[in-house]
């Protein structure tokens, strides 16, 4: 059949599609991402009549309870939506050294002590690198084996011929197909190789982990073209400078996405943190002003975090606001509020706002902490230690209710805190169910005045 060579120019950033280049992205209002890449167009070979498709009547389909693996690490578990889902796609995402290829070859040490079989490709390390890596996180049994390769019609055919359980893909952005004539790492590459992956995963029910890079400068396709074709999408973010790293789901079509799994970064791998309120709240400066422990929820499990504010006079006629792990607009919301309703100058005020362990934190819950830890600073008063808060602030000061009350009151009861500063909205039906020292407020005048 005839052969139909097409030149498309696609943003590097994003993936939109052009027929002519661009000098800004018209989707992501980038400069200067297009790049030419040429697509091969063939005539599809043994396409299906249309009297050969038939539908389906939902009724007629007998479900078979959805299978789920464990990996054997609840963290990771929980945010995958109770374990691996037989022939799912799922893409980990993550800054460079952040540990993505440790998680997954920790995935495949948890797996291969069950009756599975895996198949680790690696298209970046050799294999004396990986075996460097496992050889640092302890025994393996043989049902792992590796393949470094990039040449994924090669890798369809091993898959093909082995079939394995599960396959991780190390990474993304280094396979390439014959049929593309663009470089590895380009968009109509990665979207190619990906679709392949696809095909595997739901063609012969195997589980396949997929890495992908991240970039800054987006000069990598990055995982984004991704997100719509897999079937979940983790983010494994964090400091690099410290130790521990969270897991957080974007998308999942068998769970929920609002879970985090939290673990720390070892030498023999990574650990779960299993309670990572009192990770978080490590090393917290004792009666210091600007500081304030919240509560916020992340899916089901409530994390309570330190909230750090220093509020200094500024030296020049344009105040500067940092925040660093909350939504800087926020911050600058809930000190505009601070200063109409409670009339403080913070105009002639910089402000500096961080969460404590470089978590990022985007629940309105804690609002409440925010407001209180830049009050605290502001009068240089110190909040009593034993005091946590929680509560989503309006515009016009008021502190309005939260979800999940009692599961918030029960983590600080369980840290031992003595005292809780919540909305007074919800504080119906909880009397006598706590000894811990609660106190509604109604705004952020009254919040302020319990301190
Ligand atoms: N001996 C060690 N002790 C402690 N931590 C280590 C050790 N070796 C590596 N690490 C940690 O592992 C991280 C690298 O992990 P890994 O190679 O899994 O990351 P990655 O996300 O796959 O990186 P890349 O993007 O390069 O593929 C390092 O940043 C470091 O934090
Ligand atoms: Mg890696």
């Amino acid at each position: 059949m005839a052969k139909t060579k097409k030149t498309i120019y696609f943003c590097q950033n994003c993936g939109f599609e052009s027929s002519k280049w661009m000098g800004q992205c018209p989707a992501c209002k980038e400069w200067n991402t297009f790049a030419e890449e040429i697509v091969d167009k063939r005539e599809l070979k043994g396409r299906k009549e249309v009297k050969d498709v038939q539908t389906t009547i939902l009724k007629d389909i007998t479900s078979s309870s959805e299978e789920r693996i464990s990996t054997h690490m609840e963290e990771l578990d929980r945010v995958l939506g109770g374990g691996i889902v037989k022939g799912s796609l799922v893409l980990v995402g993550g800054d460079p050294g952040i540990g993505k290829s440790t998680l997954l070859l920790q995935v495949c040490k948890n797996l291969s002590g069950e009756d599975l079989n895996l198949l680790y490709i690696s298209g970046e390390e050799s294999l004396q690198q990986i075996k460097i890596r496992a050889d640092r996180m302890g025994e393996f049994s043989d049902r792992l084996a590796l393949l470094c390769e990039t040449n994924l019609d090669l890798i369809k055919s091993v898959i093909e011929r082995e079939k394995p359980d599960i396959v991780v893909i190390d990474s993304i952005q280094t396979m390439f197909n014959e049929q593309v004539s663009s470089a590895p790492g380009s968009v109509s590459q990665v979207r190619e190789s990906t679709s392949i992956l696809m095909q595997i995963a739901k063609g012969l029910g195997i589980t396949v982990f997929v890495v992908g890079h991240v970039t800054k400068e987006g000069v990598v396709a990055g995982p984004r073209v991704l997100e719509h074709m897999v079937d979940t999408v983790l983010y494994f973010e964090g400091d690099r400078h410290a130790s521990y790293r969270v897991l957080r789901g974007v998308k999942n079509r068998f769970g929920s996405t609002d879970e985090i799994g939290v673990f720390e970064m070892r030498a023999n791998g990574l650990k779960e943190v299993t309670n990572p309120s009192e990770f978080m709240l490590d090393g917290r400066p004792e009666g210091a002003s600007g500081s304030v422990v919240a509560c916020s929820m992340e899916g089901t499990r409530p994390i309570l975090i330190e909230i750090q504010a220093l509020v200094s006079r500024s030296a020049f006629g344009m105040p500067r606001r940092t925040s660093v792990g909350v939504d800087y607009n926020r911050v600058n919301l809930l000190m505009a509020v601070l200063e109409k309703r409670l009339h403080i100058p913070l105009g002639d005020y910089d402000a500096y706002v961080n969460i404590a362990g470089g978590v990022r934190m985007n629940e309105p819950a804690i609002d409440l902490g925010l407001v209180l830890a830049i009050y605290s600073s502001f009068k240089d008063i110190i909040i009593e230690e034993s005091t946590i808060c929680f509560g989503e602030v309006g515009l016009s000061g008021e502190v309005r209710s939260v979800n999940m009350i009692e599961q918030r009151i029960n983590e600080a009861q369980k840290l031992g805190f003595k005292k809780v500063i919540l909305p007074r909205v919800s504080m119906k039906n909880l009397e006598g169910k706590f000894d811990i020292e609660l106190i509604g407020v109604d705004n952020i005048k009254d919040a302020v005045d319990t301190i």
